[in-house]
């Protein structure tokens, strides 16, 4: 394989430039001498006229070797739905997605390989998956560092609505953060937490991390999930870890999302190794072994009534904040904010807003992006962009259900029948509904 393979290859495409066997022949040629950019192109041509296996995992390979691993995840997702048995595949998946820092997913991935191949055993993700210990790896890398310590460049002006939220944040939060003197004078520590819940896709996990850009602290950003999978290592200990990252990295917020999975995990799993992860919880966060002075907790769940009540003693997680489904106002809001770099012609924001009514965020997303669709298909006669008005999104809207109104049903039967200390009194007065 050489400059001159390759040469004769282009001159034999030129006389039957539809020769696909032939093209792949070139484009992997070129990617085994590591010329990406001819590779890719080669590869994308292929790709205009056949769907060949092929060419499509050379191109994911390209982009791996680019750093372009979104891309190529998205290609080797679709193989990998489709029932690939290739061993080499699944692996380069997994390093993809362990690149995206897809955790659990590189995981479940990489076991997929080792059931079709037990033998298996590659270093890279070995070692990074199979972490004994999370802070011992801690310790001799910034790997983890790097995996759970954040900094996301959202920030609470890219947030549309939720005030009452972020006033919560700012004074739970953000106010010991930036006064940590003044708290040490009257000899208050810094610490405890917020308990965000609600519908799913109204904001918890995003204004977290926006609490994240307006906080001058460190940011632990870690799911439940994560730290659940039992095949990286033990929950409790996992567990611990993060909060030893978090006490050695004060001034520091830990979020932990998706809290729901210890009530998962408290009726799948034996009840007892459930209990006991609930205990290791409630100690880390007592912090009664190791000072957790300068680490306040935020929290997130769709089921907090699956939340033993001991989490909600002082110390713990001390408030308690709904996060419910954008307002009016707010619907405004993140519509102007989500719009507001693309290309839009007049639109009648408060029209749009009220018709949304129980709309999430997250279905703002997709409503806009049904508009966009439908804008791009008028589009291609021409190739202009046509600027998005009223009537588009007003036309999503129809063919979008909001995703909210679920979560009500199971969450107005706790309202209603297992709300004993009012906890969920913010929902009944949402759904105005009087005790
Ligand atoms: N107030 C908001 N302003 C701007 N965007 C929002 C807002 N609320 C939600 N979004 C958008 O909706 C998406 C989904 O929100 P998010 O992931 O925070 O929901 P969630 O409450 O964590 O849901 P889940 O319970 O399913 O985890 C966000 O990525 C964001 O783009
Ligand atoms: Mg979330």
């Amino acid at each position: 394989m050489n400059s001159n393979t390759i040469d004769s290859l282009r001159e034999a495409l030129k006389h039957s430039p539809d020769n696909v066997p032939l093209r792949l022949l070139l484009a992997e040629n070129l990617l085994a001498l590591n010329e990406l950019q001819e590779a890719e192109d080669e590869f994308t041509t292929l790709l205009r006229y056949t769907n060949e296996l092929k060419a499509r995992i050379g191109l994911a390979k390209v982009f791996f070797r680019k750093g372009n691993f979104s891309a190529c995840n998205v290609i080797l997702e679709e193989i990998v739905e489709q029932g690939t048995q290739d061993v080499e595949i699944l692996t380069l998946h997994a390093k993809a997605l362990l690149n995206e820092n897809a955790v659990s997913r590189a995981v479940e991935v990489y076991q997929m390989a080792l059931e079709i191949n037990p033998g298996l055993s590659d270093e890279e993700l070995d070692s990074q998956l199979r972490i004994t210990s999370i802070y011992e790896e801690e310790k001799s890398s910034e790997a983890l560092d790097g995996r759970f310590l954040q900094k996301p460049d959202v920030t609470f002006a890219d947030v549309g609505g939720m005030e009452a939220v972020k006033k919560e944040i700012e004074l739970k939060i953000i106010k010991p953060l930036l006064h940590a003197d003044l708290y040490k004078a009257y000899g208050k520590k810094v610490g405890g937490g917020i308990l965000l819940y609600g519908p799913p896709g109204c904001g918890k996990t995003f204004i977290a991390k926006a609490t994240a850009g307006e906080v001058n602290a460190k940011f632990i950003n870690v799911s439940l999930n994560d730290i659940l999978d039992m095949w990286i290592g033990g929950s409790e200990r996992n567990l611990h870890e993060i909060f030893e990252l978090a006490r050695h990295n004060t001034p520091c917020v830990l979020f932990i999302d998706e809290i729901d999975a210890l009530g998962a995990s408290r009726s799948d799993m034996k009840q007892s190794s459930g209990r006991h992860l609930i205990n290791q919880f409630l100690q880390e966060l007592d912090g009664i072994d190791n000072n957790n002075d300068g680490v306040l907790i935020l929290g997130a769940t769709n089921t907090p009534w699956n939340l033993d009540p001991a989490f909600r003693r002082p110390g713990r997680f001390d408030r308690i904040v709904f996060v419910h489904p954008p307002d009016d106002a707010s619907r405004e809001a993140i519509l102007r904010l989500k719009l507001s770099n693309k290309p839009i012609g007049n639109i009648d924001y408060a029209q749009v807003a009220k018709r949304i009514e129980n709309f999430s965020g997250a279905d703002i997303d997709a409503i806009i992006d049904i508009a966009i669709e439908l804008k791009l298909e008028s589009s291609f006669a021409d190739g202009i962009p046509k600027p998005i008005e009223t009537k588009d999104l007003l036309e999503a809207v129809k063919r979008h259900k909001p995703s909210t109104q679920e979560w009500f049903t199971t969450a107005k039967n706790y309202a209603m029948f297992a709300n004993a200390s009012g906890l969920y009194d913010d929902i009944l007065t949402y759904l105005k509904i009087k005790k």
